[in-house]
């Protein structure tokens, strides 16, 4: 597979300068402002998808921001690859704490800084581009099918509907994804797990009008004083969630597999001097690895009430609301989670308030067995490329389709990412290394071939 490098290497000022056009275009899911734009980052994936050599590309409206789609059907006799990315992206703000501009996307001590960098437009081109250098080369062993959604940063609600409306036409035998991160550029990792996600609204109401805070206060119940106590008897000293029945079904990790997650490669110092902290925080009994990956966690996302403009106003409101999210493990329900945290909202609720309880977009967690026969094929690629044997990792963060994608169409996803964690994703100064870009591309010409040799 020399070839592969060698195309690579060829075209490295190419791939890189695609990759910064498309960074270009600010393809915010989240705010209306952008659909032109993120209805144009679509026609542009679909032109490039088209022009590595896929057919059938199109890009398919939905009720939300469109799908791309395209495939290289080699055989029917051959097992099908189904890749899948998203190409949107979160918003930037707050847009002052940027070096750069993010959407103006800068190449600096071998990263390059744009929001959507590394998550997912970076990682998600990877594979346009190895598709590429394997069509140039007359190398594409096994079937291909893409899909690039334009909806995952806000909840992949069309998705749903246009998997089930496609089943044929994305039926595949295994699902690649490259969305996640690796330990380090020297420890290449592939993930066996990521956390699901229920996320929920709550609306706190005490008097039906904001008030003179002299004139009444000490005298009524102030909701966001209410709404304050409320959620800090989510958590309980330990760091335990106190909501009843949360722990139900949470499926315990086996002391094998702590041990074995033990031996993954994490500085603490290092960890609390990048995030500027004293000390961490969390679960008692549980390392900080495992606290972001395999424990359940609450967090509140968002809390607002009152008067939080310029100057000061003495006010006693008569509302106060909080977003919070839970990161749910296997065997943990979303839809059952939303239940028992509505009933337990409901039930500390004091009587001088009324709540309201709104449930958001949620998302089942996922594990990948490592006797997952392609994941042996996406190890083998990565001790290739990296010349060092990779490590199984579970990471914390979600992607709600992929267990979508293994009760609709029946097949499981490797979840082959390239990214750090601390490449700032969400976050303002995302960046990707270039290092991880070139390798990525590298990297899933091997999966499939590999892949191709096993069936
Ligand atoms: N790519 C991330 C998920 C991720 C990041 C997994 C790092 C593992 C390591 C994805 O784009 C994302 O941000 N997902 C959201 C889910 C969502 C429903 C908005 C998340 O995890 O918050
Ligand atoms: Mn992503
Ligand atoms: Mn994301």
């Amino acid at each position: 597979m020399d070839f592969i490098s060698k195309y690579i290497e060829t075209n490295k000022e190419r791939m890189l300068d695609e990759l910064l056009e498309v960074l270009r275009i600010p393809s915010v899911s989240a705010d209306p402002k952008y659909k032109a734009d993120v209805e144009k980052t679509a026609h542009w994936m679909a032109g490039k998808l088209k022009a590595a050599g896929a057919d059938n590309v199109e890009v398919c409206p939905t009720e939300g921001h469109p799908i791309v789609y395209g495939d290289k059907l080699i055989d029917p006799s051959k097992p099908t690859v189904l890749v899948y990315g998203h190409y949107d992206v979160q918003p930037a703000d707050p847009l002052e704490l940027w070096n750069s501009p993010p959407f103006e996307p800068v190449v600096k001590d071998g990263k390059i800084y744009a929001r959507g960098s590394c998550d997912d437009k970076g990682q998600v081109y990877m594979h346009v581009k190895a598709f590429e250098a394997m069509m140039a080369n007359n190398a594409l062993p096994v079937n291909v099918k893409f899909i690039i959604e334009g909806e995952e940063e806000v909840g992949s609600a069309h998705l749903e509907t246009f998997i089930k409306e496609n089943t044929e036409r994305l039926s595949c035998d295994v699902i690649l994804i490259s969305d996640t991160s690796i330990v380090a550029n020297d420890v290449p990792s592939i993930t066996t797990g990521l956390r699901g996600l229920c996320y929920m609204e709550i609306e706190v109401t005490g008097p039906n009008r904001d008030l003179h805070s002299g004139v009444y206060g000490g005298g009524v119940a102030n909701p966001l004083n209410t709404i304050c106590d409320m959620i800090s008897s989510l958590i309980d000293e330990k760091g335990h969630i106190t909501i009843d029945g949360f722990y139900d079904d949470v499926l315990v990790v086996s002391a094998e597999e702590r041990a074995e997650m033990a031996k993954t490669p994490f500085d603490l110092e290092e960890y609390k001097k990048d995030l500027g902290i004293g000390e961490v925080k969390g679960e008692d009994g549980y390392t900080t690895l495992e606290r972001v990956s395999i424990r359940p966690t609450l967090d509140v996302n968002g809390i607002w009430g009152g008067y939080t403009g310029e100057g000061s106003k003495t006010v006693l409101p008569s509302k106060a609301s909080a977003k919070i999210s839970m990161r749910l493990v296997p065997n943990q329900s979303p839809d059952k989670i939303a239940k028992l945290f509505e009933a337990h909202i409901k039930k500390i609720a004091p009587p001088y308030v009324s709540v309201k309880v709104i449930a958001h977009h949620g998302g089942e967690p996922v594990v990948v067995p490592l006797d997952f026969a392609p994941m042996q094929a996406a190890m083998k690629a990565m001790e290739q490329s990296f010349g060092i044997t990779p490590i199984p990792t579970r990471e914390g963060g979600s992607i709600p389709i992929v267990a979508l994608f293994e009760q609709v169409l029946g097949a499981k996803s490797i979840l082959m990412g390239f990214g750090l964690n601390s490449d700032a994703i969400h976050s303002p100064n995302e960046h990707y290394g270039l290092f991880n870009y070139y390798k990525g591309i590298e990297t899933i010409p091997w999966f499939f071939k590999y892949y191709a040799e096993m069936n």
